[in-house]
């Protein structure tokens, strides 16, 4: 019996002992062990949502900016390389520029060019940002706008 509680509270503490490790690295370095998924939307939420809104719009005409869908699919159809997309992303959201824009001219002309996030993110969140956005969007199912079928979140 006594046995038994030794060994559990040995399991323990090793257990905490593991999962406090990638808390304890909050520097620089903790970027390979970041737990992208959950920072980046985190970010995202922050500081692109208010534009980009990550489901499917129940009103065209509220939209200030295209869903997240719809640029993430044309940013793959431009870049499929992941390293060069989240390149772009970072540098769109500072320096948006029509001559950049991959998404249609149609869509600069309608929302109008983006605005720069200069001051309101750092290239660091926008590394978690656009990792994130490559790494989940488009979300299955998206094939354009219009035809996409439940995706809500
Ligand atoms: C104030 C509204 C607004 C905010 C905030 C905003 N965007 Fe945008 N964004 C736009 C509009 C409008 C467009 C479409 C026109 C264009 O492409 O410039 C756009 C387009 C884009 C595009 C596609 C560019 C292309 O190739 O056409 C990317 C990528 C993008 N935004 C990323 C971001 C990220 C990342 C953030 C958050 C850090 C963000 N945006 C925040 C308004 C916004």
């Amino acid at each position: 019996m006594k046995k038994t509680i030794l060994l559990t509270t040995l399991t323990l503490t090793l257990a905490t002992s593991l999962f406090a490790q990638p808390n304890m690295q909050t520097g620089d370095g903790a970027k390979e062990n970041f737990p992208k998924d959950s920072k980046g939307k985190e970010l995202f939420k922050q500081k692109c949502v208010a534009c980009h809104i990550l489901g499917k719009p129940i009103e065209m005409s509220k939209l200030v900016a295209p869903p997240l869908n719809g640029i993430m699919r044309h940013l793959k159809m431009n870049y499929s390389d992941k390293d060069k997309a989240v390149a772009f992303i970072k540098d769109y959201a500072i320096n948006p520029s029509p001559s950049k824009a991959i998404c249609m001219p149609k869509k600069i002309k309608h929302f109008g060019l983006m605005p720069s996030q200069k001051g309101a993110v750092t290239p660091k969140e926008l590394e978690k940002i656009a990792t994130w956005m490559f790494d989940n969007y488009p979300k299955k199912g998206f094939h354009g706008m219009g035809h996409g079928h439940g995706m809500n979140r």
